[in-house]
Formats: structure tokens, C-alpha cells, sequence
């Protein structure tokens, strides 16, 4: 049943890519792109069960403003915080071992790394192996994919655009599997699930947040309005 469906998959997945080739081709003329948006949707619904996260690295090649201004962030420094030591006071407060180092503890990792336990996600590293310990560095903290969505099936897209120069609207980059972000991104996280909030007096405000959380935000190019 799993290994006919990922056939039809990649059947169809050859169907887009085909199809995108051959509207690239004809689009000589700059700006005809108007049937691109279907090839890829089409891509996308057959990937969508198995995407897989690239690690903030990869995003940072190409949107080198944002990640500077993420590292500046408290998300990108998420893991740090779980090491023995750090955030000592909340810790005390909330009934957890400020000696204990957390940064390996399972229960934690979901909400202070990227994709912890999913494909292409955080992993705890073994420190003999440096290819895993390359990987977990990219994916520390609440990285890019944690509110954008995990990137595998929009990276190329974006690279298309990069190359092609064409116009783009943020409901085909949705389409082809990039997160809307709206305030439940924030709050697969930002819930009394975590140990450190308090339900009873926890407030999330969404406006105030999103200027206290993420990135700064810089002009696109190709974005149509
Ligand atoms: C994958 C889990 C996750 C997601 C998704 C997430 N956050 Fe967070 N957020 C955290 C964690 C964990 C921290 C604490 C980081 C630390 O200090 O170690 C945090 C911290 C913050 C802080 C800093 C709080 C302070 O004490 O200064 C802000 C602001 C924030 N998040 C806003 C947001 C917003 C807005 C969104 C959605 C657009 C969001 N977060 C999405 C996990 C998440
Ligand atoms: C359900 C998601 C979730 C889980 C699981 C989770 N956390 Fe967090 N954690 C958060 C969020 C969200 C914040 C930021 C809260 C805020 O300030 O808005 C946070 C903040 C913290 C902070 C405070 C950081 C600071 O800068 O003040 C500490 C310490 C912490 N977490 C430790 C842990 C430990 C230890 C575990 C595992 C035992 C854990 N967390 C598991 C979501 C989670
Ligand atoms: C806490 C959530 C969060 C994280 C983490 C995050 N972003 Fe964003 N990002 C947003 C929001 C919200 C917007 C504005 C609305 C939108 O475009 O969906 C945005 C917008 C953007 C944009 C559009 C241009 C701009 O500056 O507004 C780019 C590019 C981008 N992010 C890249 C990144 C990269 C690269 C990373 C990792 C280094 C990252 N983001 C991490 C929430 C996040
Ligand atoms: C090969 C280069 C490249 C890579 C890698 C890349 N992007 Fe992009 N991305 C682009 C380009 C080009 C645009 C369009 C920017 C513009 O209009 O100026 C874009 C646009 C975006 C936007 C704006 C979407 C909107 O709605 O307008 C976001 C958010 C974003 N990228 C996030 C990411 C994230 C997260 C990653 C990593 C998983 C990533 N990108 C990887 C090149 C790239």
C-alpha cells in the first residue's frame, strides 16, 4: 500500500517537473508565468507527507539579513538554554534542576531545536561522528523551518526564483508547502505543555511577540503585491 503511493508519487512528481520545464521554456517572455502555480501545486500535494527539514543553514545562504538578525534572537539560542547553568532563575522557579543538563533530554528537544526526531531534524550528537555533529549545529534552536515549515519541498522553488528572476505570490510559495505563519505557528510551542509556563498567568500577545521573536523583516524583490 506505502510503496504504491510513493510510485504514484514520483510518477506525478515527474509530471510537474516536466511540466515545469516546458513552461520554463516557453516563458521566453518575462512574466508569463501565470500557469507555473499549477505544475507546482501539483508537486507539492504529493510530497507534502514526507517533507524534510534542511537545517537553517541552507536557508541562510540565500537570506543572510534574516538569519543575522535570528541569531540575535533568543529563539536561535533555545538549546543553549536547556545546558547546565543557563537560565539558572527560571529553571529554580519552575521546579527543574539548574545542574541537570537538559540539552539532551528527549522530552525537551521538540520545542528547542528544529524537527527533533523527524526527518532531516535535530539529532543528539555523537561527538566522534563530526558529520552528525555539523548537522545538529545547523538545527539548534527554533530554527527558520520551525515557522516557515520544513523545507524540503519549497527550497527549490525559491532557487527557481532566484535564477529565473520571475515574480512570485506568497499564495503559491504556501502552496508549495511554506507555512502561513499565523499565531498557532507560535503556540505549537508556546503552551502549557512546556514546563516553564503557567497557564494560569502565561499571556501570549501575538502582535508584541512577533516583534519580540522574530527576525527582522527586509524588502523582497520579486514578491507581486
Ligand atoms: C518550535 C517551538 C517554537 C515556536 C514554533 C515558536 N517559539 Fe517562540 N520560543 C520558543 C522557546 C523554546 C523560547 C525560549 C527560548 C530560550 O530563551 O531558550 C521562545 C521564546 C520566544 C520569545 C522570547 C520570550 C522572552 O522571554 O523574551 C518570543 C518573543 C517568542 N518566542 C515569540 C514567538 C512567536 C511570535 C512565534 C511565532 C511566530 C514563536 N515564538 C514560535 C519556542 C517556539
Ligand atoms: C511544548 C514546548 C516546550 C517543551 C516540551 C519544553 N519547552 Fe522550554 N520553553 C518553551 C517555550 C515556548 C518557552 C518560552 C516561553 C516564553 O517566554 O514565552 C520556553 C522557555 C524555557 C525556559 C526559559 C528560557 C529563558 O530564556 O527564560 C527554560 C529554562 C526552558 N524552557 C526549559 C525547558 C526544559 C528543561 C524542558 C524539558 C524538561 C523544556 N523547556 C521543554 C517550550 C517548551
Ligand atoms: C519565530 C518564527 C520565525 C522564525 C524562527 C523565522 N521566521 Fe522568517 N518570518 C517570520 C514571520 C512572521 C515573517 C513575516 C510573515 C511571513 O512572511 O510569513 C517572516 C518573513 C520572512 C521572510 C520574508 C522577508 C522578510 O524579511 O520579512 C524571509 C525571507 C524569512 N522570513 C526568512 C527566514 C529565515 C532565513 C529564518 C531563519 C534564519 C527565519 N525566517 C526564521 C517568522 C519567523
Ligand atoms: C537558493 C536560494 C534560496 C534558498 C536556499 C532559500 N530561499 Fe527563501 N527565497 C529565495 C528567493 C529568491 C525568494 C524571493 C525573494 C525576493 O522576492 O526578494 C525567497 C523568498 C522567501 C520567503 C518569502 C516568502 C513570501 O511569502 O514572500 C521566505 C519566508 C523564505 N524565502 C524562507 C526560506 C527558508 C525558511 C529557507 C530555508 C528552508 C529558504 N527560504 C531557502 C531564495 C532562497
Amino acid at each position: 500500500m506505502k510503496s504504491r503511493k510513493s510510485w504514484t508519487a514520483v510518477a506525478v512528481l515527474i509530471v510537474g517537473v516536466l511540466a515545469t520545464w516546458q513552461l520554463c521554456g516557453s516563458s521566453a517572455v518575462a512574466g508569463d508565468t501565470a500557469a507555473l502555480p499549477v505544475a507546482v501545486a501539483t508537486i507539492v500535494t504529493v510530497e507534502g507527507g514526507q517533507a524534510k527539514y534542511v537545517g537553517s543553514n541552507k536557508c541562510k545562504m540565500c537570506h543572510m539579513k534574516q538569519y543575522k538578525s535570528w541569531k540575535t534572537k533568543k529563539h536561535a539560542k533555545a538549546l543553549d538554554t536547556l545546558k547546565p547553568g543557563n537560565a539558572a532563575e527560571v529553571k529554580k522557579k519552575f521546579g527543574l534542576d539548574p545542574a541537570k543538563d537538559y540539552s539532551t533530554d528527549k522530552s525537551c528537544l521538540p520545542c528547542h531545536t528544529v524537527g527533533f526526531g523527524k526527518p532531516g531534524g535535530y539529532a543528539i550528537p555523537d561527538a566522534t561522528d563530526k558529520k552528525s555533529v555539523k548537522h545538529a549545529k545547523y538545527t539548534v534552536g527554533i530554527g527558520c523551518e520551525m515557522c516557515h515549515g520544513a523545507g524540503s519541498p519549497f527550497v527549490d522553488k525559491h532557487k527557481k526564483i532566484m535564477m529565473s528572476k520571475t515574480k512570485y505570490t506568497s499564495e503559491e510559495m504556501h502552496a508549495s508547502g511554506m507555512n502561513k505563519i499565523e499565531e498557532s505557528t507560535c503556540k505549537k510551542c508556546h503552551n502549557d505543555k512546556s514546563p516553564t509556563i503557567d497557564a494560569a498567568t502565561y499571556k501570549f500577545d501575538y502582535k508584541q511577540r512577533l516583534i519580540d521573536g522574530v527576525h527582522e523583516h527586509y524588502p523582497l524583490k520579486y514578491r507581486k503585491e
